[in-house]
């Protein structure tokens, strides 16, 4: 049994403007001293995913409609409220992606983080305030002890987000989950608080859900990675694994678009072409088929269920032997990955049913508009003429 486990979970809001269908069928493992990175585009679903694992939605809008999370075995969903509260802080820990919706803005640091210690931990003021000095420094604050007298607004944003992963920390939670928690803060402070983040799960085997938009730094700090798109999984697997062997489109194109340490200088980022479907639908087929130079017809009907890449393989959802899954139709081969595009010979993306694509916007725009295309320079994948041989789309139960 893993410390986290997160199974099918869907979570929606309702706005004005109609259902979000934001997480769509989420599942995913954590173990003690694991670290599991999140990646993938804004609006992916990253945060919603864990504030839906925290109980923390913003209501009424946000629900759970859908799934399981267990921490530890227990059912997240059938605690009191009371008992919710008790193991937030103690037994798992958000750093939010907001400094300032974690920190009150009328208390100062010090009457914030005695005031965490004391509610979950019998200590008197004295040791309290002590313990909150210590992750202070822990964090870089320097001059901890005056710093404790200060309210947030005296802090930089920096200096404000690692006030909130000392409060994290304070309590030494068992799951840890740290959403963009690096982003305000200059590369050297950058550094120690990964670096800190590490010791946490090698020595304490604090687990880890890390989330970002820098796969440099999931690379780095990651044991496995979790590549989301429109609300799903769409990849995972052993970080190692992932990054010499990437085989979901959408991961290709994250993998293209950042630099490489051997780039020639002055070499262009490729970005990924077209942006993420409005989730105010109910999603059908791939989402990613729109922006995907590998669809195939199912594509646009079927959503992939998330499988082994090697059909069959018993999965494994954690751990050093996590199995590497993908939900895709038609997975790039190892060298079309490496080039950013099909290569087979007379390969056409299958064109919508209709023959157009709907933008974003509204408005309908010819299909090779927005494929993702990777070289630098390529252009836009045009239909190619010539049939070809499509390979069959696998077994599997959709989504
Ligand atoms: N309070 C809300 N009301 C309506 N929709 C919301 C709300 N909060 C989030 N969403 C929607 O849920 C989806 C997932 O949002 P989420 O914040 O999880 O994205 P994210 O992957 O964390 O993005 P980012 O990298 O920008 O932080 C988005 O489409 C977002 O617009
Ligand atoms: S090949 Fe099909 S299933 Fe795979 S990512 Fe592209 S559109 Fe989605
Ligand atoms: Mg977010």
């Amino acid at each position: 049994m893993a410390l986290l486990e997160v199974r099918d979970l869907v979570v929606q809001f309702h706005t004005h403007d109609g259902t979000v269908h934001a997480v769509n069928g989420v599942s995913l493992d954590v173990e003690e001293g694991e670290t599991l990175g999140l990646v993938g585009e804004s609006g992916c679903g990253k945060s919603v995913t864990n504030l839906a694992v925290m109980r923390l939605l913003p209501r009424p809008a946000g629900r759970i409609v859908g799934g399981q999370v267990r921490f530890e075995g227990i059912d997240l969903a059938g605690l009191p409220e009371s008992q919710m509260r008790e193991l937030r802080g103690r037994d798992i820990a958000m750093i939010f992606q907001d400094p300032m919706t974690s920190l009150n803005p009328v208390l100062t640091i010090e009457e914030q983080m005695v005031e965490t210690i004391r509610a979950h931990r019998d200590v008197r003021q004295a040791e309290a305030r002590e313990r909150a000095i210590e992750l202070l420094r822990m964090v870089g604050i320097p001059r901890p002890e005056a710093r404790l007298k200060s309210f947030p607004h005296h802090f930089s944003g920096g200096m404000r987000q690692r006030v909130m992963i000392a409060m994290a920390l304070a309590l030494e939670p068992k799951l840890l989950i740290a959403d963009e928690p690096t982003t305000a803060l200059d590369v050297t402070i950058q550094a120690q608080v990964l670096e800190l983040l590490q010791r946490l799960t090698t020595e304490r085997g604090t687990a880890v859900i890390l989330i970002t938009h820098d796969l440099g730094v999931v690379a780095g700090m990651a044991h496995r990675i979790n590549v989301m798109y429109a609300g799903f999984v769409v990849e995972t697997g052993l970080t190692t694994e992932l990054f010499a062997h990437p085989r979901h489109p959408y991961t290709v194109g994250l993998l293209h678009s950042i630099p490489r340490l051997d780039a020639e200088e002055g070499e262009p980022l490729i970005p990924i072409e077209g942006t993420p479907p409005d989730l105010r639908r109910p999603p059908v087929g791939c989402p990613f088929a729109p922006r995907c130079a590998w669809r195939l017809p199912a594509c646009w009907e079927d959503n992939p269920a998330l499988e082994p890449v090697l059909r069959g393989a018993t999965v494994e959802t954690t751990g050093p032997r996590a199995t590497h899954r993908i939900a895709c139709w038609n997975p790039p081969l190892p060298q079309e990955a490496a080039a950013g595009r099909p290569l087979r010979e007379g390969f056409v993306p299958a064109p919508p049913p209709g023959g157009t694509l709907r933008a974003p916007s509204e408005l309908e725009v010819p299909v090779e508009e927005d494929l993702v295309v990777f070289e630098p320079g390529g252009g836009p994948v045009t239909a190619l003429p010539g049939a070809h041989e499509l390979p069959e789309p696998p077994a599997g139960d959709g989504r």
